[in-house]
């Protein structure tokens, strides 16, 4: 993570310096870092990371592994009633990866916050199967504010990055393979 994000910024990278948020988020410290806004996740031999030099913009991405099992105990900790609706509706050999992609969804929207899994990822709600985010705890603010996108993820993952932009604004995502 250092040395891609060091290249994308153009520096050393041993000259970076993280903190973290009050939920472990880490950001960067620094003159003329701070702008800077990215996240990690990993899953198995993988990790993705998101980069932006909008200091508007609160980033959150997540891949999961689409064999990863799941349990009904999983799906109703971590749904709300309507998106339970949708999912049991599904043939068994899907729902696993619908429940997934969702999971991902979620949490890439909690990871743009920083509030991470102290939130209940079952109060984070999406419109199935749409992925319009619906509504969140109010101590994440306005759901309008939050741009929820699929990223291309290689075979058998899925991953989600979520944009968080107190101005609302279109985005641009691009891809970087390394
Ligand atoms: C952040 C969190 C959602 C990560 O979930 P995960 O699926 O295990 O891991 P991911 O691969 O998606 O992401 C890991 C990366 O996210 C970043 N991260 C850590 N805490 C974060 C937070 N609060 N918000 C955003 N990103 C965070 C780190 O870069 C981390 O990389 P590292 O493990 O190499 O340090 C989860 O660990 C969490 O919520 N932690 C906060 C602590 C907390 O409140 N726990 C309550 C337990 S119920």
């Amino acid at each position: 993570m250092r040395v891609v994000l060091a290249d994308r910024i153009g520096v050393l990278p041993l000259s970076l310096r993280f903190e973290s948020g009050p939920h472990g988020k880490p950001m960067l410290q620094g003159a003329g870092r701070e702008r800077w806004r990215f996240n990690l996740a990993h899953s198995r031999q993988l990790a993705v990371l998101a980069v932006s030099d909008d200091p508007a913009v609160d980033l959150g991405i997540d891949l999961e592994w689409l064999h990863r099992r799941v349990s009904s105990d999983l799906i109703r900790g971590a749904t709300a009633a309507e998106e339970r609706a949708f999912l049991v509706n599904l043939p068994p050999a899907s729902r696993a990866a619908w429940f997934l992609r969702l999971w991902t969804q979620k949490e890439s929207v909690l990871k743009a916050d920083g509030a991470g899994l102290s939130v209940p990822p079952a109060e984070v709600v999406f419109d199935m199967p749409h992925a319009r985010l619906r509504r969140l705890p109010s101590r994440l603010g306005s759901a309008e504010a939050f741009a929820v996108h699929d990223v291309s993820a290689p075979p058998g993952h899925v991953a989600t990055l979520t944009v968080r932009d107190r101005w609302r604004r279109p985005i641009a995502v691009r891809s970087a393979t390394e």
